[in-house]
């Protein structure tokens, strides 16, 4: 079991317990003034509900409780967090539906949230995702004012911050130096839960910032909006296993950094996109929608369906899906909050795919270097 005296220390500021096997409940943290800025409890057997006291840890940035067996509602009494950066819940037994937040300022700085492998249902909590401010703006540069030199891992990607804002990329004692600001890095991973409805359109293509989106494996309905065109930083799409129809839009063509796509085992029909990234997703990217049509598959596009001809669900079809979410969002109702956290720090071992495929993806962009410095986002 964890110490109860862990959570009362006033000087404690990095945590990092993760890859071990503690298991019954998290005590209550931050009872007393406190300066915990890193919590990693990932890769335990952590048991019951996030504790209610962490709402009190003023100066959290990085929580990491992935993978334990934590059975608990969406924490929304984290969101008065103002320096919370990245909630790690990947991998446990949350529950329920996320509903509205309390004010229109929750979670006001966070980056990275993956929410995976749990069991959240209704719709995808786009309330809370109108207020992720960092998630829209392309920072140039800004320097890690919040850490100095401390290494953090979310349970999929791992990363050193070190003083001079360099990341290393860490994976099997491969070192990667990726000049960068630690929080450039902006992602949402919901994949791989309950969801249902649609994808936000209007919400979602305001997170201008986001490098990584991984809505895999819910029960998503209803169209690919065509606003993910304006996630100019994206270089990660996966929409996998869920149950969208109608086309891919065209303005996914403009994702010039995207190195990932997936759209496998939905319902969507008609045209792939031609050129830039499309050029190089292979046929597995695609696969389980008998719609699909033209390359990299192997069935042609009959003569009318030309894959430069825009989607036909054109943007004003989104953004009125937009808003009869909304209206859907208020008789869901909330009707939810609380659970705990933690996340961060820690080991270099993690090996599944995903984690190489990351590496990977930086390695890859290290190399364009060059071309990515013109729009003032590498140094
Ligand atoms: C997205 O999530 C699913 C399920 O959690 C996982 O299998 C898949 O590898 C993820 N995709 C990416 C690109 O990480
Ligand atoms: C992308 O952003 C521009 C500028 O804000 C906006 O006018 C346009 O409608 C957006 N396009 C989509 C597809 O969301
Ligand atoms: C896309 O996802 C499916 C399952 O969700 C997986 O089988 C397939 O390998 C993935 N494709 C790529 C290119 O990763």
């Amino acid at each position: 079991m964890l110490p109860r005296c862990l959570g009362k220390s006033s000087t404690l500021e990095i945590l990092i317990l993760m890859f071990n096997s503690f298991n019954g409940d998290i005590p209550p943290f931050c009872a007393k003034k406190n300066s915990l800025k890193l919590v990693g409890l990932g890769y335990n057997r952590l048991q019951g509900k996030l504790p209610r006291s962490m709402a009190d840890c003023t100066r959290l940035e990085f929580l990491n409780i992935g993978n334990n067996q934590i059975s608990d509602i969406f924490p929304s009494w984290l969101g008065v967090l103002q320096v919370l950066r990245g909630l790690i819940l990947g991998s446990n037994a949350f529950h329920g539906i996320i509903g509205k937040p309390p004010t229109n300022h929750e979670f006001p700085n966070l980056c990275i949230i993956d929410l995976s492998n749990n069991l959240f249902s209704g719709m995808l909590p786009s309330k809370y995702m109108e207020n992720w401010n960092f998630m829209k703006y392309v920072v140039a540069n800004k320097g890690s004012q919040y850490f100095g030199s401390q290494y953090i891992s979310t349970n999929k990607y791992t990363y050193y911050i070190v003083v001079s804002y360099n990341m290393i990329i860490h994976v099997k004692g491969v070192e990667l130096t990726y000049v960068e600001t630690p929080y450039v890095l902006r992602l949402i991973d919901f994949s791989s839960n309950r969801f249902e409805g649609e994808i936000p359109a209007s919400i979602i293509g305001s997170l201008r910032a986001l490098y990584f989106l991984n809505l895999s494996n819910n029960t998503l309905s209803g169209h690919i909006p065509s606003s993910l065109g304006n996630l100019t930083a994206l270089e990660s799409l996966d929409l996998s296993q869920n149950k969208l129809s109608g086309r891919i839009p065209g303005s996914l063509a403009q994702l010039t950094f995207l190195e990932y796509f997936n759209v496998s085992h939905n319902h969507l029909w008609g045209p792939i996109p031609l050129g830039q990234q499309f050029g190089t997703f292979l046929e597995d990217s695609y696969q389980g929608n008998s719609g699909l049509c033209g390359k990299p598959l192997s069935k042609k596009c009959e003569g009318s369906e030309s894959s430069r001809l825009p989607p036909p669900s054109s943007f004003e079809e989104d953004e009125e899906a937009g808003f009869t979410f909304e209206f859907d969002w208020y008789v869901v109702l909330p009707g939810v909050v609380s659970g705990l956290v933690v996340g961060v720090v820690a080991g270099n071992t993690l090996a599944d795919k995903k984690h190489e495929w990351f590496v990977e993806t930086f390695r890859r962009r290290r190399k364009s270097t060059t071309a990515r410095a013109t729009r003032g986002r590498r140094t």
